[in-house]
């Protein structure tokens, strides 16, 4: 290999990594999470009241991960079991957590399925992606999420139970019908999974 095109190699290798990479320790991360196990890492694991499957975390975005977790312990987001598994984690923690997460793989890729809602959730491409892969570190992958949970969080914004001033732009025009269906899209998209503790 020329030299020239070995330091191209290094730089886009290196490009990548500080892209995708979370800056915690996935072992730190992988003992963390045994307490997330529980309701995380089982398929289709529901939370009681109101009832709706927990989110998937595996291949959701690091810095989303973090700042969810921020959000709970500050009490900006508020759900009661949340709260208390995020109040004695430290940054680092969050970080380590994050990295674990992320070293479970990237979400699941394929062709965009052309379910229902599609048409509906062309306002939202912008920022989620057309299939629900999005486009920024901070902005959440929908696809493949539960379809339950997707109805109750955006639920959650339309009811301001769970602020953020981008979303709540967005969803406060949409009707019960709207919601379901969006939520129906994102659920039928490849994407997110259970994360799983493998060693
Ligand atoms: C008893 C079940 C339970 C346990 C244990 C639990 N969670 Fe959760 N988690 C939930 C539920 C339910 C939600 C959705 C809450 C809401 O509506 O805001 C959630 C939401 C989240 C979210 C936000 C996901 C999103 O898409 O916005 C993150 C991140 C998260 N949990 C991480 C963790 C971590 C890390 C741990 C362990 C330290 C943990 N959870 C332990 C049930 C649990
Ligand atoms: C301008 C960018 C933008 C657009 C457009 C947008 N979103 Fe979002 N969305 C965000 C951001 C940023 C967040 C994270 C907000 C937070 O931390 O609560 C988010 C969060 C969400 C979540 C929560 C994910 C989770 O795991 O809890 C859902 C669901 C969602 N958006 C659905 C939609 C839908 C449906 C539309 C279209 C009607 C839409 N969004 C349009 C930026 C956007």
């Amino acid at each position: 290999m020329s030299r020239r095109i070995f330091v191209a190699a290094l730089i886009a290798a290196s490009l990548g990594a500080t892209a995708a990479q979370a800056t915690g320790d996935p072992q730190n991360g992988s003992a963390l999470f045994t307490a997330c196990m529980g309701c995380h890492g089982i398929d289709g694991y529901r939370n009681a009241y109101p009832s709706f499957r927990v989110p998937k975390l595996g291949g959701q975005k690091v810095d989303y991960i973090v700042a969810a977790l921020q959000a709970y312990k500050a009490g900006t987001r508020s759900h009661a079991t949340m709260t208390a598994q995020a109040a004695s984690l430290s940054d680092q923690d969050m970080q380590d957590i994050a990295a674990f997460v992320q070293s479970q793989g990237e979400p699941a890729s394929g062709a965009v399925a052309s379910a229902a809602g599609r048409d509906k959730a062309a306002v939202c491409a912008a920022c989620h992606g057309e299939g629900g892969i999005s486009s920024a570190p901070s902005w959440p992958n929908l696809a493949g999420q539960h379809r339950d949970y997707l109805e109750h969080t955006i639920n959650q914004y339309r009811s301001k139970h769970r602020q953020d001033p981008v979303m709540q732009g967005q969803v406060m025009a949409l009707t019960d019908a709207d919601v379901r269906e969006l939520a129906a899209y994102y659920a039928a998209q490849p994407g997110l999974f259970a994360t799983h503790l493998t060693n």
